[in-house]
């Protein structure tokens, strides 16, 4: 049975409390981060390659490094998979990622030219293939250092940093930063927590265009969490102006499955 590997966060927030006192040194308000070429050198030994088809190879750093006092640090030492407010999934890569990944490739969505956002990217293998497919694509994460130490590097090992912009912090304040609106927003495994759905309709409402279309994987219940599929579509047709329709399930064990949402 899948479940998050928690850690209780109430130290944690306590260990960080200096840093969200105050608005403005929030760690996790949003901004966008500028690729360092400084960090590409450390990755040439240090890669994978995950196949979505015979033409389609993506390369990924197999084992990030970063700084000794980054927020994530916490995180790695415990194994945690998630650790709420403080560190959100992005370093490792969640299997609906995989579903999203091949339903692109199986469907031949035409990417070409396309503004899309990666929402909630982690290792960023969604936005990377829609680059690879011809968008313009933006990467958000909720961790600055998974950003920088992960998603960047894995955009540059498959050549694709001159089409992508990447923003890091909490979706609250991301909406207020990004003025763009985008033809397609792709989100996996977003919807664990249902105190988050009202802040990421919210990014749905202001960057998606008014013919747009925001594809979403994710599993149908998280153990552990109290949000996941189901409780977010009685979300959106409750509170929300989006429709959604079902476009790939899989339903043997716990169940799996990708919406397509419009307005
Ligand atoms: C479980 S991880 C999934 C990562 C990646 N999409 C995947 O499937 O491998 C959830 C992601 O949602 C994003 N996220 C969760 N809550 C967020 C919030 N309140 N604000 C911004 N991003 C958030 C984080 O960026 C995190 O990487």
């Amino acid at each position: 049975m899948f479940q998050f590997n928690f850690l209780d966060n109430t130290v944690t927030s306590n260990e960080h409390s200096n840093t969200s006192e105050s608005d403005s040194c929030n760690p996790h308000n949003a901004k966008e981060v500028f690729p360092n070429p400084s960090v590409f050198t450390q990755t040439v030994d240090n890669v994978r390659t995950l196949s979505y088809s015979d033409n389609l190879d993506i390369r990924l750093i197999s084992d990030v490094t970063f700084p000794s006092n980054s927020l994530l640090s916490t995180a790695e030492s415990n194994h945690s998979d998630l650790l709420a407010g403080v560190y959100e999934g992005g370093l490792k890569i969640w299997e609906c990622t995989h579903d999203l990944a091949k339903f692109i490739v199986n469907e031949n969505l035409n990417l070409t030219n396309k503004n899309v956002l990666d929402l909630g990217c982690g290792g960023g293998i969604i936005g990377i293939i829609a680059c690879v497919r011809g968008a313009e694509v933006c990467f958000q994460d909720y961790n600055e250092d998974v950003i920088s130490y992960f998603t960047i590097p894995n955009v540059h090992l498959n050549s694709q940093t001159k089409k992508s912009r990447f923003y890091s912090g909490d979706w609250e304040s991301f909406s207020s930063i990004v003025c763009t609106q985008y033809d397609i927003i792709f989100t996996c495994e977003t919807v664990y927590n249902p105190d988050n759905y009202s802040k990421l309709c919210k990014v749905f409402a202001q960057c998606l265009k008014p013919n747009g279309f925001i594809y979403l994987a994710a599993k149908g219940h998280y153990f552990g969490c109290g949000g996941g599929l189901n409780d977010f579509v009685e979300f959106l047709k409750h509170k929300t102006e989006f429709r959604s329709e079902t476009c790939w399930k899989y339903s043997n064990g716990l169940e799996r499955a990708i919406l397509k949402i419009y307005f």
